[in-house]
């Protein structure tokens, strides 16, 4: 479906109809107003001109009419360029909840991306054809910008937070991906490929040489190797809190508020321990800020995730499936809440 309009990026996702109407709207607004108060001024130059030189023009009366007429026009114009734009973010930005999901790290100079069966690559992104997919985007360093034009798609990446977008693709193809925010030198080398499959050529790439494991199961290695089970045991007899079926549950903090295990929580609680510590707790956990990275978070949570909830399809951050909720000291009996 190449587009009849010049430097128009390709439609391929179902954001791409949406964005373009609001825009083609926008630009016929300017366009008409634009054309109408020149075409005024002109008129208005010839019609009102100076006629003899001691011309002096009558008095003008105040119009309500007019008064009211260049008031309410403009506000409904702008009202429902409010209305339909906010309409548009928030399908944008709400994910929905029958997603697949990717991990996304962006680095000086390239997209890093994590399946959760396990495949990665590198300024490559694979997906099927008319699934959602949500991405959840995390930076090592800089503030880069994730973009996809012919998704229509663009989130700032930014360190030291995850951010969260999705869409879905609806033609097969070869999409180019881009930075979109200055990050240093070689930004402008910071691109790749999207590529939209057929779901079954989709499954036939996924299952093509995944050789190190899912994330999860990657997730629990570095569990092991960074010595985390020495203190989270799966008894209730280590110094830190059972993980198993912490994932997607609210939990209270000595501070007394209550904060829901997710994503977020969970990256801050690797990388500054001590920022909220759970009831019951001391906050004796060293940080692993340095000793791992962004993509080795996003394992590790792969791994708590899994732990969290077993029976769990793709569902959307914070969505709360608590499955085994194991006695012990982490306060029981909290209700399930979806923060979204
Ligand atoms: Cu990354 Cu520009």
């Amino acid at each position: 479906m190449s587009s009849w309009i010049p430097f128009m990026p390709e439609r391929a996702s179902t954001f791409a109809w949406r964005v373009d109407a609001l825009y083609f709207y926008l630009l016929g607004v300017t366009v008409i107003f634009s054309l109408l108060i020149a075409g005024l001024i002109f008129y208005f130059a010839v019609k009102y001109r100076r006629r003899e030189p001691d011309e002096i023009p009558a008095p003008i009366e105040g119009s309500l009419k007019l008064e009211a007429a260049w008031t309410v026009i403009p506000f409904l114009i702008a009202t429902s360029m409010f209305v339909w734009g906010a309409s548009v973010y928030f399908s944008q930005y709400r994910v929905p909840a029958d997603v697949m999901e990717l991990y996304v790290v962006g680095k000086q100079w390239m997209w890093k991306i994590q399946h959760i069966e396990g495949q990665r690559e590198i300024n490559e992104l694979h997906v099927p054809i008319g699934r959602k997919v949500k991405l959840t985007l995390a930076s090592e360093d800089v503030i880069h910008s994730f973009f996809v034009p012919a998704f229509r798609i663009k989130h700032d990446v930014v360190p030291g937070r995850f951010s969260t977008i999705w869409f879905e693709a609806t033609q097969t193809g070869r999409y180019h991906l881009f930075c979109a925010e200055y990050c240093g030198t070689n930004h402008s080398g910071m691109t790749g490929w999207v590529h939209v499959m057929e779901p079954a050529d989709y499954e036939n790439w996924l299952s093509g040489g995944a050789a190190e494991g899912s994330m999860a199961s990657l997730g629990e290695k570095l569990f092991q190797n960074l010595g985390c089970n020495t203190c989270h045991r799966s008894d209730t007899q280590g110094r830190g809190p059972v993980l198993a079926g912490l994932f997607g549950r609210e939990q209270i903090m000595q501070s007394g508020e209550t904060v829901l295990a997710d994503e977020a929580y969970i990256r801050e609680s690797i990388l500054n321990p001590r920022a909220k510590v759970l009831q019951g707790f001391q906050p004796i956990m060293p940080t692993f800020q340095g000793q791992v990275n962004e993509e080795q978070v996003l394992q590790l949570i792969a791994y708590i995730r899994s732990i969290g909830a077993p029976a769990e399809p793709a569902q959307p951050s914070g969505a709360a499936l608590p499955a085994r909720a194991p006695a012990g000291r982490r306060p029981a009996g909290q209700p399930d809440r979806k923060n979204k």
